[in-house]
C-alpha cells in the first residue's frame, strides 16, 4: 500500500491547525504543511512546513515536482467575507484562479484534491441544505467558492472532494484571526456584552470535528460533494446563549440583533445551514453535540468550565 503523501495549503488557519493535530495521529501519513508566514504558527505540528504563496502558480508547480503529494488539502483562501466584498480581483486570485491551478497540478501529477468550501454557497432562503441543492451565492466569497467548485470540476480531475462546512469555531497557535466562540470569550471576560444574530441560521461546526472528517474523506479515498458540520442548525445568537454559560459566563450578556445590523457591507445567507446525512452514512462522520465541543474548547482557553 502506497503511504499518503498529503500537502496542506492555508495551514495556519483555524482549521489547518486542526488537521494538522489530527493527521499527527496518522503515522503512515507524511504531511507538509504551507502558508504565508516564514515558519509555521503551530508549535507542536509533527510534519514539515515550507511557505507557500497559492498565487505564485509557478511556486506550486515547484513544490508538487519536490513534494510529490498524493493528496492535497486545499484551505489557503480570502476568507473574510468582507474583504472579498471589497476587493474582488484578490478574492478571484486566491480563491479562484489558485484553486484552478491547483486542481490542474492535482490532475497532472495524480493526487487527489479535497477542497475547503461553505455554506455560504447557498442563498439562505431555505436551508439546511443538502449536497445536491442548487448554489446561489449572495456575496462575493460565496461566489468565488461556487467559481473554485466549479474549476474543480471543469479541470477534468476526477478524484476530489469539495467539502462544504459551516461557522468553525475553535482555537489555534497565533490564529491571526477570531472565530465566533473566541470573539464573544474575549468581550465577555472583557466585562461587555456581546451582540449575536437571531435571525443567521448556521451549522455550527467544531474545528477538530471538521479536521476529524476531512481525515476519513483522505483516508477512504471519497470523491464528490460533502457536507461537514455540526448536526444542529442553530441561530449565531442561540449558540452564543448555549455556549456562555458553558464557559462561565451569564447568557444573559449576549443581546439579540439582526444580522443586517451586525454586517452592513456584505450580505449573508439568512436561513441557511448544512445537512450531513451523507458524511454520516459514508463517512462515519459524528460531530459531538455544541455543548460537549464548548465544554472541549473552554478546556482548551484555560476556562473555568461548568459542570
Ligand atoms: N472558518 C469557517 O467558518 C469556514 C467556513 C466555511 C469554509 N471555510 C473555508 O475553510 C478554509 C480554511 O478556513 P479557516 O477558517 O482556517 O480560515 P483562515 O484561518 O482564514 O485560514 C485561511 C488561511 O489561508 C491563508 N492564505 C490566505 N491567502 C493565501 C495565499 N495567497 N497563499 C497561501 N495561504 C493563504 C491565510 O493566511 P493568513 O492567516 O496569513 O491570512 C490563512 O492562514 C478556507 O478555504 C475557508 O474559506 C471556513
Amino acid at each position: 500500500m502506497q503511504y499518503p503523501r498529503i500537502l496542506i495549503t492555508g495551514s495556519d488557519g483555524l482549521i489547518g491547525q486542526a488537521l494538522q493535530r489530527k493527521l499527527a495521529n496518522w503515522p503512515e501519513a507524511d504531511v507538509l504543511a504551507t502558508g504565508l508566514d516564514a515558519s509555521p504558527r503551530l508549535r507542536d505540528g509533527s510534519g514539515g512546513y515550507v511557505p507557500l504563496d497559492v498565487t505564485d502558480h509557478g511556486a506550486v508547480e515547484r513544490l508538487f515536482l519536490d513534494f510529490a503529494p498524493t493528496a492535497v488539502v486545499h484551505l489557503a483562501a480570502m476568507s473574510k467575507v468582507e474583504a472579498c466584498e471589497q476587493d474582488k480581483e484578490a478574492c478571484w486570485r486566491v480563491n479562484v484562479e489558485a484553486t484552478a491551478n491547483i486542481a490542474r497540478l492535482c490532475k497532472y501529477h495524480g493526487a487527489r484534491l479535497v477542497f475547503l468550501s461553505t455554506d455560504f454557497l447557498f442563498d439562505g432562503a431555505n436551508g439546511p441544505y443538502a449536497e445536491d441543492d442548487y448554489p446561489a451565492p449572495v456575496n462575493a466569497y460565496g461566489r468565488s467558492k461556487q467559481a473554485a467548485e466549479n474549476a474543480i470540476r471543469l479541470s477534468g480531475l476526477t478524484q476530489w472532494a469539495s467539502v462544504r462546512t459551516s461557522l468553525v469555531f475553535g482555537t489555534g497557535d497565533d490564529l491571526k484571526g477570531l472565530n465566533i466562540a473566541t470573539l464573544m470569550v474575549r468581550e465577555l471576560k472583557a466585562g461587555a456584552s456581546f451582540l449575536a444574530a437571531t435571525d443567521q441560521f448556521r451549522s455550527p461546526t467544531y474545528a477538530p470535528d471538521l479536521a476529524d472528517g476531512l481525515r476519513r474523506i483522505i483516508q477512504f479515498e471519497k470523491s464528490g460533494l460533502y457536507h461537514l458540520a455540526g448536526r444542529e442548525r442553530l441561530s449565531v445568537f442561540d449558540l452564543c446563549r448555549l455556549a456562555a454559560p458553558v464557559f462561565g459566563f451569564d447568557p444573559n450578556l449576549i443581546e439579540p440583533t439582526t444580522t443586517a445590523a451586525l454586517h452592513p457591507d456584505a450580505p449573508r445567507p439568512l436561513n441557511g445551514g448544512l445537512l450531513i446525512l451523507r458524511a454520516e452514512s459514508e463517512l462515519g462522520f459524528r460531530p459531538r453535540p455544541p455543548a460537549e465541543a464548548f465544554a472541549d474548547l473552554g478546556k482548551r482557553l484555560g476556562l473555568p468550565i461548568a459542570a
